[in-house]
């Protein structure tokens, strides 16, 4: 009876151990660099990268996603991040590879980051919109997210859309990320040479090691497009749109945060701005 009672209880701390690290960093990201600058904390529920003057660090999902809902909570290096770059992105392998991004400039405290970001198809980016934030990306955790499905790509903060790339490639044949499956990567890195008003301001390295720290990831995917059919209904998330209050989000942000946008960059562009801009 003793003996039952205590491998019983034994089987539940074990199940329950597993259930715990389900979805932990542990299980679900490889370090890719930077050794031991990046740490795994609080039972795979905390990681941190950290960045010196030596070296920066980052990890990669072990999984690949063929479309997916991906959503992960960051909080940025604080204080003084001029320099520094923390990215956070989707991307498939090769040549002519896609990429959603999401990069994070830092500043001298007090004055405000910049999101960058960019969506590559089959290698060619130069797509850039970017935008200040509507809070101190450093004082607390924020929800930074990636949609990808077969309409659209997403890109959200606190679950406000700040972005939208439609797949226009049957109607308007602009080519969109639909046949490679990505990986999820994030990094720490030394950018000083462009990232802070353009490289004038300099990394402050008496301030290092800078750290950035990402909670609460959640991925809905699917490994392969057949895999997760249009029509799954526990796959809502691959049918998912703006709706109309999406639509008026977006614009509130882009009209209040926004600092760049390729789309309105008539030096870049004096041919004309590329198709996607008339229709997104
Ligand atoms: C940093 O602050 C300056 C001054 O407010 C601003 O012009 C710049 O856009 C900010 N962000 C970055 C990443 O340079
Ligand atoms: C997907 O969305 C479209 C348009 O919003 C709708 O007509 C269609 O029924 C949806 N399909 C599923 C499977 O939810
Ligand atoms: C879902 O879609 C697949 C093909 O995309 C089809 O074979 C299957 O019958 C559909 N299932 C339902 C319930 O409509």
């Amino acid at each position: 009876m003793k003996t039952s009672n205590y491998l019983v209880s034994l089987l539940l701390l074990i199940s329950s151990l597993v259930v715990a690290l389900a979805g932990s960093f542990h299980q679900e990201f490889d370090i890719t660099w930077g050794y031991d600058r990046v740490k795994i904390l609080e039972n795979g529920q905390l990681l941190t990268l950290s960045l010196d003057r030596t070296s920066g660090s980052g990890f990669k999902s072990k999984r690949q996603y063929m479309f997916g809902k991906i959503d992960m909570k960051i909080k940025l290096v604080p204080g003084n991040s001029a320099g520094t770059a923390t990215t956070y992105y989707l991307s498939s392998l090769g040549p002519t590879h896609d990429e959603i991004d999401f990069e994070f400039l830092g500043n001298v405290s007090g004055e405000p980051y910049i999101l960058h970001t960019n969506v590559y198809t089959q290698g060619k980016g130069d797509k850039e919109q970017q935008f200040y934030l509507w809070f101190d990306p450093t004082k607390d955790f924020h929800t930074y997210s990636i949609l990808w499905n077969p309409r659209s790509i997403i890109f959200s903060v606190d679950g406000t859309p700040i972005r939208q790339f439609k797949n226009l490639e049957a109607t308007n044949g602009i080519p969109f990320p639909k046949n490679q499956p990505m990986w999820l990567y994030s990094s720490l890195w030394n950018a000083e040479g462009w990232a802070t008003r353009g490289g004038l301001v300099k990394t402050d390295w008496s301030k290092s090691p800078f750290i950035a720290s990402y909670r609460n990831f959640n991925a809905q995917t699917c490994v392969s497009s057949s895999f997760c059919s249009k029509n799954s209904t526990s796959n809502s998330w691959m049918n998912e749109s703006l709706d109309n209050s999406g639509q008026a989000r977006i614009k509130w942000v882009q009209k209040n945060y926004m600092i760049y946008n390729y789309c309105t960059d008539t030096k870049r562009f004096p041919q004309g701005f590329p198709r996607e801009c008339s229709l997104n």
